[in-house]
């Protein structure tokens, strides 16, 4: 496998965020957006050399179980409780082109619907061999993989009976900070994602399919677990369209 970590940084400026296809910042049947959402109109500012760069991320940094959240916070010999699921994907910016060398970062709760937070005060059972966060960094090809137990869904403080469907959390730092995505990962078939709050901030239902990961069967480890296949699409870089002329013309 080629050196990832020294690939030839790209600088071009990243094109708009499209606003009209990401969530409203002020949702109010998602509460806490009210108080958190900006006041006053946004202003357009060209972005800065900050925005376009960003750290380099190399496999060294990348622990032997750090894409596995069955075993990685596990005593030896034992594993979490729940439906062993491996989920894997592409990580491309919005011109097609696969993002190697991007960390991507998924946490989520146990199989009963619990994180391990002080904060969390839901009353399913803690499972000591489940730490349910982890990371891995995609190859040349722009592919992440991991493995992990199926996430419970979990009910929230905000209508009178409101549940968040079972999720994923990511995080994706590409090569700029402009392209940091944070999203989640719904799964195929569940009838929660139509009734969450959260999801319904959404304003094309076109923009919610694409945040539900199908069931990816050709991918299924016989007698150990399913796969789910979730592809993530960055900001692409407005330089990339003059990437096919030659250097030096
Ligand atoms: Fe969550």
């Amino acid at each position: 496998m080629s050196d990832i970590s020294n690939r030839k940084p790209e600088t071009g400026a990243f094109f708009a965020r499209d606003r009209a296809w990401h969530p409203p910042a002020y949702a109010p049947g998602y509460k806490t957006s009210v108080l958190r959402s900006p006041q006053r109109a946004l202003l357009s500012l060209d972005s800065t050399i900050s925005e376009i760069t960003g750290p380099v991320f190399g496999h060294s940094m990348i622990g032997e179980l750090d894409n596995d959240l069955i075993h990685n916070f596990a005593r030896p010999g034992e594993s979490a409780i729940g439906e062993r699921i491996i989920v894997h994907g592409r990580v491309l910016d919005e011109r097609g082109r696969p993002v190697s060398g991007a960390l991507v970062e998924f946490w989520q709760a146990n199989a009963g619907g619990r994180y391990r937070h002080k904060k969390e005060t839901y009353l399913a059972a803690i499972d000591p061999n489940f730490g349910g966060c982890g990371r891995c960094i995609t190859d040349e090809y722009g592919q992440y993989s991991f493995r992990t137990i199926r996430p419970g869904a979990y009910p929230w403080p905000n209508g009178v009976n409101d549940w968040r469907p079972a999720h994923i959390h990511f995080s994706i730092f590409g090569h700029g900070f402009a392209q940091r995505l944070i999203t989640q990962m719904y799964f195929d078939g569940d009838p929660m994602i139509w009734k969450c709050p959260i999801v319904g901030t959404i304003p094309d239902k076109a923009a919610i399919e694409q945040l539900i990961a199908p069931l990816d069967w050709g991918n299924t480890i016989p007698m150990d677990a399913r796969a789910y296949k979730f592809d993530i699409v960055l900001r692409g870089r407005r330089s990339i369209l003059f990437e096919n002329r030659l250097e030096g013309n």
